[in-house]
């Protein structure tokens, strides 16, 4: 069984006394609502990381939204997969559409991320997606091919069964256009369906594979019904913990 889950990322939002009161009041209220065995995760900055692991993190598990490639050194300013991993944080995000294109990384540096935070024992939440010009010329399931053959597929099948794989097309990203779930579900079944040719079909049927972009209480629900797209990454909606509760109640409706 696939294991579901619905990742936030808060990406550059909440001082740190907002971002510990909204992380009380998630689990709080996934403690108390939360069904099923899915996995709920807030991805928050650096500074918050190691109190939200002892605020809840046995209901709430907590991730990173980047790392650098190497353990220690004289890098001024960054911070390592080893530290994230000292502070009790489980995930990491790595090759965020933001990332790619405001950080300039490249699929090469994403694959270093990858191993060093695989290494560390964390997991990646390994993100890829389209620009809107290459949907509309009808290029996107090169473009994330590419991006799955460079970012991940140099990995050895056991570190591969390891990660999570998260689309996110990035004219959804942050613009309230969701992909439709017959979009999502085209792609998340060409994803399967590539790991399944590199890997085999058993890797491929156990990888969790979300969806992210535009996401909301109203939409989730479509989505996540959809045979190969198991949970979301969630940006604005995990900033309200109504709203970010109720795309994880989203599986039991
Ligand atoms: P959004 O962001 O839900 O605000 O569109 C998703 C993401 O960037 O992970």
């Amino acid at each position: 069984m696939r294991k579901k889950i619905v990742a936030g990322n808060w990406k550059m939002n909440l001082d740190y006394a907002e971002g510990i009161s909204l992380f009380s009041e998630i689990v709080n209220m996934v403690r108390d609502e939360k069904k099923g065995d899915q996995l709920a995760i807030i991805c928050a900055p650096f500074i918050h990381l190691n109190s939200l692991s002892k605020l809840g993190g046995e209901i709430v598990k907590i991730g990173a939204q980047n790392a650098h490639q190497n353990d220690s050194g004289a890098y001024t300013g960054e911070i390592s997969a080893k530290m994230i991993k000292s502070v009790g944080c489980e995930y990491v995000i790595i090759g965020h559409s933001e990332r790619r294109q405001y950080f300039a990384e490249s699929d090469e540096l994403l694959a270093q991320k990858t191993v060093k935070v695989l290494e560390n024992n964390l997991v990646p939440i390994f993100c890829i997606g389209e620009t809107l010009a290459e949907r509309n010329d009808n290029t996107y399931f090169e473009v994330l091919k590419s991006q799955l053959e460079k970012g991940v597929f140099g990995l050895s099948e056991t570190d591969f069964s390891k990660i999570v794989i998260a689309y996110e097309p990035v004219w959804a990203i942050g613009t309230g256009l969701t992909a439709s779930s017959e979009q999502a579900q085209e792609v998340h079944a060409f994803i399967r369906k590539e790991i399944a040719a590199k890997y085999g079909e058993a890797v491929a049927e156990e990888v969790t594979i979300l969806y992210g972009g535009s996401c909301n209480p109203k939409n989730a629900a479509e989505l996540f019904a959809q045979n190969d797209i198991d949970g979301g990454l969630i940006g604005g909606a995990s900033l309200k913990s109504r709203d970010f509760v109720d795309i994880v109640k989203a599986f039991n409706s």
